[in-house]
């Protein structure tokens, strides 16, 4: 069981909130806050990490960001370059890091430099796993500018790419130096992009904490509408939530397995959408699903299937695997997901709102209904 403070809204804006995950010498901040941004460079400077900085970020946000993001770092007397990919889930393969290596090895980057993520999970993701290989390793920080970077991604030490066999089949476990969260940047984000990240966030409730499930229902119309405290205050019960689960079991040999609740079925809609299909939306359809799994073989009450839908509706999240799409495909992708053990599939199924358990004896036929086969 995990404990938390529950989360208590801060009015001041500007306020700054530093949430510790601790994994001993592994050890780091996680400081969130509406004007971040702007202190980035001061923070840097005063931990000492590297001697230079590459900033890796995607054509569109380091379009919005990344020339802000040199001038703080220049105005910490901090050496930094930029260093970009084109965006999207596509570029999140081994080639854009060989490309990545390649741009810091003409720069002489060295073991003394570093690396900044800026931008969302596939930046982050594929930021963490360069600053793991380059050089046999090098430190890097993250600065997540999408709700689903901040809430999760950035926060744990996975990194990786992808294959086309499927997500994520590459990678290591490689823990940041910081996480710098300005709740700010979520004012250009794309809609979508936020909701998507919102099925991160109920997760959260659904999975660990129940209180948190109502909170966010409660908190509907100021969530939706970007309300300031309400935001950060939602992003630290997130926060919080992951640092606990991590410090416990860093590398997923157990309890980090919760975190992946609406994730296996989640990561083979996306698969079989092509990668089309926003990971939120298919991670909400995947919470969806395993609800009706739970209530198929016995150990959840079908009140938690409407709960669960009653909260991703809330905030305009699909709940359906869209018909058109091709049940084989999706069977097959749910054997290729890396949380599969010996063969069979592990699900996170729950047993009411705020508590799961892991399950990997689930029957064919089972899976077969709520795939719609
Ligand atoms: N996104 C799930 C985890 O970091 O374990």
């Amino acid at each position: 069981m995990i404990r938390v403070d529950c989360g208590k809204e801060h009015g001041g804006e500007t306020m700054e909130q530093t949430i510790q995950v601790g994994l001993g010498e592994r050890s780091y901040p996680v400081v969130i806050g509406a004007t971040i941004f702007r202190r980035i460079g001061t923070k840097l400077q005063t931990m000492g990490l590297a001697k230079r900085y590459a900033v890796i970020g995607d054509d569109r946000v380091a379009s919005l960001y990344g020339q802000q993001l040199l001038e703080v770092l220049h105005g910490a007397g901090l050496a930094c370059e930029l260093i970009t990919f084109p965006h999207g889930e596509a570029s999140k393969r081994l080639d854009t890091i060989e490309q990545l290596a390649s741009r810091l090895a003409e720069l002489g980057f060295d073991r003394k430099d570093g690396l900044v993520a800026l931008g969302g999970g596939v930046t982050g993701d594929m930021t963490g796993f360069l600053a793991s290989i380059y050089m046999r390793g090098i430190p890097f920080v993250q600065i997540p500018t999408s709700l689903l970077a901040q809430v999760d991604s950035s926060v744990g030490g996975k990194t990786g790419v992808d294959l086309p066999q499927g997500k994520n089949l590459i990678g290591a476990f490689y823990q940041p130096k910081a996480v710098f969260i300005d709740t700010e940047v979520l004012q250009t984000l794309p809609r979508n992009e936020f909701l998507g990240g919102m099925a991160e966030v109920i997760k959260y409730g659904a999975s660990i904490d129940a209180d948190f499930f109502s909170w966010l229902s409660q908190k509907q119309v100021a969530i939706l509408g970007l309300d300031p405290p309400a935001i950060a205050a939602m992003i630290r019960r997130c926060c919080e939530l992951k640092a606990k689960v991590v410090e416990q079991d860093e590398r997923e040999g157990g309890l980090r397995r919760i975190l992946n609740f609406g994730h296996t079925i989640g990561h083979a809609v996306e698969a079989a959408s092509g990668y089309r299909l926003n990971h939120g939306f298919a991670v909400a359809i995947g919470m969806r699903a395993v609800a009706e799994l739970a209530v198929r073989i016995g150990i959840a009450d079908s009140s938690v299937v409407a709960e669960i839908v009653q909260l991703l509706r809330a905030y305009h999240l699909p709940t359906d695997i869209p018909p058109e799409f091709d049940r084989a495909a999706l069977r097959a992708y749910l054997s290729v997901d890396k949380k599969t053990v010996g063969g069979r599939i592990c699900f996170v199924l729950p047993e009411r709102i705020g508590k799961v358990r892991i399950a990997d004896q689930v029957g064919e036929a089972d899976i077969a209904a709520v795939l719609g086969a």
